[in-house]
């Protein structure tokens, strides 16, 4: 039987293609000290990493989000300290999927007026986008695979699993959430 996890990335391809991407923000904002702002949870692990890859002067925060119903409305559940006006933002995200997230944050913070907004993504599902949205920085394009690890979890779990899987069946996992543990060896 063919295994339902087959891993996509590779720890060591994803850290190449991180510090690629760091490299370029830190030639793009040469010059100017970005706020980095991290989507809690899913973008920790990649927010992590990717600021250590980065050769400027720069701020980290992190934001947490609440949704509201299946048409992607979100409100802002735990917000950035500073103020953001004049600042450089960069959004800092694991994921976008249908764009929606990204689309109503994007709104929310343009009205503190900041001096730009970019976004940076380690994995973009671009064949799933429902609304378009500017999204600067892409690690990997992928399609509608559903992917864990590396920040992606699921029901809170496999987020510190450092390379990056794709599920091929689904439903192994909405019948077993230790599946994947168990796979890996980690189960308890
Ligand atoms: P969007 O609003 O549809 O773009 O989706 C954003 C959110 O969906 C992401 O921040 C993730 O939390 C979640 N998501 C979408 N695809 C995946 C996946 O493949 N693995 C884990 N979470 C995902």
């Amino acid at each position: 039987m063919t295994s339902p996890f087959v891993e996509v990335v590779s720890r060591s391809s994803l850290r190449e293609r991180v510090d690629q991407l760091g490299a370029e923000i830190s030639t793009d904002l040469k010059g100017e000290v970005p706020v980095m702002v991290g989507v809690l949870q899913g973008s920790v692990v990649f927010l992590a990493d990717l600021v250590r890859s980065m050769t400027i002067d720069l701020e980290v925060e992190f934001l947490s989000l609440t949704r509201f119903g299946h048409d992607g409305q979100i409100g802002i559940a735990m917000d950035i300290a500073d103020p953001l006006e004049d600042r450089h933002v960069v959004i800092v995200e694991d994921i976008v999927d249908t764009g929606l997230t990204l689309a109503s944050m994007r709104r929310l913070l343009e009205v503190r007026n900041p001096a730009s907004i970019r976004t940076v993504t380690l994995i973009d599902k671009a064949p799933r986008r429902i609304v378009e949205v500017d999204l600067e920085y892409r690690g990997f394009e992928v399609g509608d695979e559903f992917l864990l690890g590396y920040g992606l979890d699921w029901k809170g779990h496999y987020r510190h699993i450092s390379s990056l899987w794709a599920v091929m069946d689904l439903e192994v996992l909405q019948e077993n959430r230790l599946a994947f543990a168990q796979h890996l060896g980690i189960a308890p």
